[in-house]
This record gives C-alpha cells, structure tokens and sequence, in this order.
C-alpha cells in the first residue's frame, strides 16, 4: 500500500538488531520489529509488549506489573478483565460476531432507550470511536442548521463551527477540523472548512466569533490530550449570554 519512498525510509529507521545470546531484549522482540516495519508510524510507542490487565493493573511480556493511570486513553473506566464483562462477551461472540446495521438486534434499541433516559437527548447514534462521534455530531449539525431553500452542495448560512483553541478531538478528518493544535491539522490541509477556535475562558473571544451562522461548537470539560485546565463555567456563561443558534455543544 505505501509507495517505495515510504518503505525506504520506515525500514532504514531499525529499532535495534537482533543481539548476540539468549537474553531476549526489548529491541529484539520480533513483535517489537514486526511492529516497526509493518505498521504505519501514526503513534510513538513504548518499546514495551503489554498482554494483559487484571483491574487497575497491566502486565508486560516479561511478566512486569504496571498500575494503568491511562486506562487506554480514558476509556477502560471498568478496568480490566472484569469477570461479568468477559462473561457477556464470551456468550454475545459464540451468538453472532456483527450483524450489520441493515437489521435489529436485541440490544440497541433497548440501550438507545436507557441513554436518551439518562442524557435527556432524544435519540442515539452509536459509533466505534470518539473521532467518529465528533464526525457524527458535525454533519448533524451542518443538517440541522440547513433551511429547505438552500441549495444541496452549496455551504448553508449556519454553517460554522467554534472550538476551543488547544484542543484535540481526534483524527478524521472532520474531528482534526474542528482541532485548533496545528500539529494534527496543518499536514492534512484543506481540512474541513468552516471551523474557527475560541481563546480558552475569553468570553469577548467567544462573542466575536458567535453568531447566527454557527451550528456547532465543541467544548469539552476534560481535553485528554491537550490537557485540563479549570474553566469558570466559560461556556455556561458565554453560551447562555448568546443567541440559542447552536444544534450541540
Ligand atoms: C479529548 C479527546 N477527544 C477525542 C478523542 C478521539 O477518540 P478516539 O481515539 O476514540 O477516536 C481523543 C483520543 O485520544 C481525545 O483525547
């Protein structure tokens, strides 16, 4: 899939030969040089093999105990290999391993309810990354905030969206639109046009940038990536100050 040029370069960069004797080294794990020159370079990893978590804790490949602050990035709020978990996994995979989004199954709609109960939203959409779920919420958005005269392909009149300035919502397309640190974005421009960032508890910032052309904006208590600082109730404030022109928040 990647050109010559790519391969070139990914091979040249060795994590480390394999060494003399039988004390097997991190750098000569073969898992560790698979890694290296068969996937794609997106994330800078530890040379460390993890195999498994039981609770708060993970074990690497030479049987060390870690306890996981990560947490696989904020998700893993369960822990790990929770014995009902695995439980209900093992059964739903010996039932049916996907059956597609063009059928129901017993679960969602019930789940759907649960959610729109405990949110107060309306409706659900699920998807399988927080990327998606910003990609998700931005088209709509664009949709929501679109009138019946205005025309299919041509940008609608409420169409932007604001975000935080040092933020970070993922890596498609639209979620690195709408993320202000220009490492993630700059290298894929033209990104998704329309987004614009907001300086961090600036309100006069914020009521700049907010008008009736907005359909969106993103703010996030806890910015995983781009870190969390306190927030005097910026949005709160800011947005109920402000005309109520935005779809989500
Ligand atoms: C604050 C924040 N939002 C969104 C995402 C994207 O989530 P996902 O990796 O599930 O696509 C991340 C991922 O690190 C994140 O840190």
């Amino acid at each position: 899939m990647m050109g010559p040029s790519f391969q070139r370069k990914s091979l040249s960069r060795s994590v480390g030969k394999p060494q003399n004797g039988s004390a097997k080294t991190a750098k000569s794990d073969t898992r560790l040089l698979d890694a290296e020159q068969f996937l794609l370079p997106t994330y800078k990893r530890r040379p460390v093999v993890m195999t498994h978590g039981r609770g708060p804790y993970v074990y690497d490949a030479a049987g060390k105990k870690y306890l996981d602050f990560l947490g696989g990035i904020a998700v893993n709020a369960l822990g790990h290999a929770h014995t009902r978990i695995v439980k209900v996994i093992r059964r739903e995979a010996a039932r049916a391993i996907h059956l597609s989004n063009l059928y129901h199954n017993a679960y969602q709609g019930p789940l759907a309810r649960k959610l729109a109960g405990w949110s107060g939203m309306d409706r659900v959409f699920f998807s399988n990354s927080g990327t998606e779920a910003i990609d998700g919420a931005m088209k709509l958005a664009r949709l929501f905030g679109r009138h019946s005269n205005e025309v299919a392909g041509m940008a609608a009149k409420k169409h932007r969206f604001l975000a935080l300035e040092n933020s970070f919502h993922g890596r498609t397309f639209g979620a690195i639109s709408v993320t202000s640190t220009e490492k993630y974005r700059l290298p894929f421009a033209p990104v998704v046009p329309g987004a614009e960032f907001v300086r961090f508890n600036d309100v006069a910032d914020l009521e700049a940038k907010f008008d009736d052309t907005v359909c969106a904006s993103f703010w996030k208590p806890s910015r995983a990536k781009a870190g969390s600082m306190r927030s005097a109730n910026f949005s709160g404030i800011a947005l109920a100050r402000l005309p109520r022109s935005t779809a989500l928040s």
